[in-house]
This record gives structure tokens, C-alpha cells and sequence, in this order.
């Protein structure tokens, strides 16, 4: 796969130790591989970090009765993308939140914002590069097998995760959950409807224990504008075996 726009890490000020921009760095890296670069994103990545001072106006709001981790977690956030936008050659504006916690981009761009294990990634492109873009970082061990029966459908749980116990089926979980995650932000944006677990079905092209590969959604829910996500591409990593990393764009 062709690299996207680019990868970065020149948050230099959310990146607190040189392990953290090694793992920063790393992060970024592995996005930016896995975006096709016709899509144009433009990829940054950090530690989180308390940045609440780069914060605009019209962004406080979303952090008014935060408690500090979540201050962190949003500003780091706020900054990363605004230096995607600096690289894509657009002013960096401000990014609200809407009142369903989407990020409202400017007219311009649209981007997604993911946060996991004290790092935060953000990609962006121009808004007239693709209808809908969703990244989603999680930590391998997060997605425990108690959670399966809510998260993933009965075909999911037949096909990719009964026969494969242990830390293998664990990593599947955590990239079945990853794409929903990822999809969920590429197609509410435009759709505007909440999207259950159980109204999607990933589908994994290849190996699922590849160092990377693509998927599919299948929408079986009753909401069909929700069908568009059918024409979309995802794409997966693992990162250090601790980390998945999935991107889902429509083009
Ligand atoms: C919104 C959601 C997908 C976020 O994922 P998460 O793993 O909890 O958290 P992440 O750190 O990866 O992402 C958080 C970011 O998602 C973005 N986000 C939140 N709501 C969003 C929405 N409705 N649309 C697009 N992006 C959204 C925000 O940028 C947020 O960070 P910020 O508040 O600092 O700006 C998740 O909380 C959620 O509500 N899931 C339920 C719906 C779902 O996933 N269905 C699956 C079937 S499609």
C-alpha cells in the first residue's frame, strides 16, 4: 500500500519523553502506511498531554466539567489535528464538538481523532478527498472475552473468534472492535443515527494475524442510509503486538 500524505510527530510539546515520541512516532507511522496516499490524510500523532492552553474558544465548552485526564486526552487531540490541517496547507481553525461529541471540522477538511494507552493519533484530509474517514487505536487486551456477547454478532463469534483461544483471540477481538470503532466515525458524521454493534458485521480480507490487511462492513440493521458504509475500505495493523490500529475511509 502506498504511504498517505504523511506522518508526524511534530507535536514536539505533546510528546513528553523520547520513549513516548518513539511510541508516537511509531503510531504515526503505521497510519499514514496504511491510508492509500490518492485519499490525501495527513496523519499526526503524540502522549497525551495537558495542552488545554492551545485550546480555542470555541473548544471549551466540550471540557468545561472535564476532570484533567480527559483535559488531556481532548487537547492533545485538538492540537494534533489542527497540525494535520497546518500540513494539508490549511489555516488551523478551531474544532468544536458537536453535541453528539463528533468533532465539527471546518468547511474545508474532515478528520477523526482516536485516543488509547496515553497516545493520540488525528488524520485529516480535504473535505472533498473522500465522504467519510475514521481511525480507531485500541489496546490489544482491552476487549475481554465478557464483552463479545455484546460487541460482536453471532457469525463474528463463530467465524473469528470461537475456534482461537488465548492472546490470538484476544488481538482478533480487539481489531473486530477497532473496525467498528473506526467505521462508526467515518459514517455517523453524515448519517447522523446511532449505529449498534449488532447492526455491523466486519469481514477480514486475508490473514487476521497479517502484520496488516484490509476489511469489509456488512450493515444488518434496518437504517439504510447506514448502507453506505458497504462502499467503504478499511485497513488494519498491529502495532507492537500491544496496539491495533484500524482506518476506515469511504471514498
Ligand atoms: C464515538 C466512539 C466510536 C469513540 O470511540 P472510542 O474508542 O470510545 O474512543 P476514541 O478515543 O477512539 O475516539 C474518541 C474520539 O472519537 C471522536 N468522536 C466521538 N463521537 C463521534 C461521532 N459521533 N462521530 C465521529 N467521531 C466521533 C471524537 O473525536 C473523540 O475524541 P475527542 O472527544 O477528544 O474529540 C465510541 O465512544 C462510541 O460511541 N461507540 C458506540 C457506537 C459504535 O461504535 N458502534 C459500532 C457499530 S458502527
Amino acid at each position: 500500500m502506498a504511504a498517505g500524505t504523511g506522518a508526524g510527530t511534530d507535536v514536539g510539546r505533546a510528546c513528553d519523553s523520547g520513549e513516548a515520541r518513539g511510541d508516537a512516532q511509531a503510531l504515526a507511522a503505521a497510519l499514514a502506511a496504511l491510508l492509500p496516499a490518492r485519499f490525501g490524510v495527513a496523519v499526526t500523532a503524540g502522549a497525551m498531554a495537558d495542552h488545554r492552553d492551545t485550546l480555542r474558544p470555541e473548544e471549551l465548552p466540550a471540557i468545561a466539567r472535564a476532570v484533567d485526564r480527559r483535559v488531556h486526552e481532548f487537547s492533545t487531540g485538538r492540537l494534533l489535528a489542527r497540525q494535520a490541517m497546518i500540513r494539508l496547507g490549511m489555516p488551523d481553525a478551531p474544532i468544536p464538538r458537536a453535541a453528539d461529541r463528533s468533532p465539527v471540522w471546518p468547511a474545508a477538511c474532515q478528520g477523526s481523532i482516536t485516543h488509547a494507552g496515553g497516545h493520540v493519533l488525528a488524520a485529516v484530509t480535504r473535505r472533498e478527498s473522500l465522504c467519510g474517514l475514521g481511525v480507531d487505536l485500541e489496546e490489544a487486551h482491552r476487549v475481554t472475552a465478557e464483552l463479545h456477547a455484546k460487541l460482536f454478532t453471532p457469525t463474528e463469534r463463530a467465524r473469528l473468534l470461537d475456534p482461537a483461544p488465548g492472546a490470538t483471540a484476544t488481538r482478533r477481538a480487539a481489531l473486530l472492535f477497532s473496525a467498528k470503532e473506526a467505521v462508526y466515525k467515518a459514517v455517523h458524521p453524515s448519517v447522523g443515527v446511532f449505529i449498534g454493534f449488532q447492526e455491523v458485521e466486519v469481514a477480514i480480507a486475508g490473514d487476521i494475524d497479517a502484520p496488516a490487511g484490509a476489511f469489509s462492513m456488512r450493515y444488518v440493521g434496518t437504517h439504510a442510509p447506514n448502507r453506505i458504509m458497504e462502499t467503504g475500505l478499511g485497513y488494519f495493523c498491529s502495532v507492537d503486538t500491544r496496539y491495533v490500529l484500524t482506518a476506515f475511509v469511504i471514498p
